[in-house]
């Protein structure tokens, strides 16, 4: 049985063995309107549990189509409709869970019920976010990129503001995938030190750059996200703001990426504060197919969690 947990905890072969398989599935379903069943119902018979602590969009939709064109049947469940948090254990939930459905789908706060959850369930889990990573999300990044230039190995990624979740699977995939990255943060909002040292350790060129200008020189994608989290409290909003302000991406600051390079976000983004409106819907962004991509890596992270 295998949980998606991390993309550090997940074998590179079997990662990259997805993102082929996600291109293979995208490209079989070119043009079918949306509710037509993928050819091979490979989730037939199946039941999946999406468990929803926080709110979403974009992992709650598409995951729900993704089971349903592969033939299987969704459960979404919010943290606050279940007994989690009201007493009852994760542990527990996960062992009651795991006689009902085939897989889970968890999106939470703290990483320990993402971990007590896989350490119970006798059906593999996915993380759908935790305060401390975005696997999913990144598993649609590196497929976008692929898919518009080719392998991402050796390339330049940069990531602009702050040090969060979604950067610290980014640094995970550079560990796993080979590329290289750079990180501006300010000093206060910079990744956790230990997520840096994993991918130092296994050989991947980690550059801290607290010029977002100098950071970006020569990168192949520019990466960014809200300045303010989930899990942030809306108390800090107005701080982080100032500390972050001079990471917003720009064209003026997009110039010094090059020309080719492609930009994203994980979405849902701030227009006119971690990015102006100009790059979001300019030539170099490619936010629109990585949102569509979720569909397609998850697809293919669901098909490995229970070895189809
Ligand atoms: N990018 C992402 O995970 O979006 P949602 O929060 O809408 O699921
Ligand atoms: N960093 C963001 C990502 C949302 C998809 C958050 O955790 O709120």
């Amino acid at each position: 049985m295998n949980h998606f947990l991390d993309i550090h905890k997940t074998d590179p072969a079997d990662l990259h063995r997805m993102i082929s398989e996600a291109k293979r599935i995208k490209t079989a379903r070119k043009g079918l309107p949306k509710g037509t069943p993928d050819a091979e119902a490979v989730l037939a018979n199946h039941m999946v549990a999406l468990i929803f602590e926080k709110p979403s969009t974009r992992t709650r939709v598409s995951f729900d189509v993704g089971v349903r064109q592969m033939g299987g049947q969704t459960m979404v469940l919010s943290g606050s409709d279940m007994q989690l948090g009201h007493g009852e254990t994760i542990a527990d939930t996960a062992r009651v869970l795991s006689r009902y459905v085939d897989l889970i789908m968890i999106r939470t706060f703290e990483e320990s019920t993402l971990l007590e959850m896989a350490e119970h369930a006798t059906v593999p889990v996915i993380n759908g976010l935790t305060n401390r990573t975005h696997p999913c999300q990144i598993m649609a990044d590196v497929l976008t990129y692929e898919e518009h230039h080719g392998s991402i190995r050796d390339k330049k990624v940069v990531w602009l503001g702050d040090g969060n979740n979604v950067v610290a699977s980014l640094i995970h995939a550079a560990g796993q995938f080979g590329f290289d990255i750079t990180i501006s943060a300010p000093e206060t909002l910079q990744p956790e030190a230990g997520f840096v040292a994993w991918a130092r350790e296994k050989g991947v060129n980690v550059e801290l750059e607290s010029n977002p200008q100098k950071a970006v020189e020569g990168a192949d994608l520019v990466v960014t996200d809200t300045w303010v989290s989930m899990h942030d409290s809306q108390t800090t909003k107005e701080r982080r703001h100032n500390q972050l302000r001079a990471y917003q991406v720009d064209d003026a600051l997009m110039a010094h990426a090059k020309p080719d390079a492609l930009f994203m976000h994980c979405l849902p983004a701030h227009r006119g504060e971690e990015v102006t409106s100009s790059v979001m819907d300019g030539p170099q962004s490619v936010i629109w197919d990585e949102a569509e991509n979720r569909l397609h890596a998850q697809k293919a992270v669901m098909r490995w969690c229970l070895g189809k």
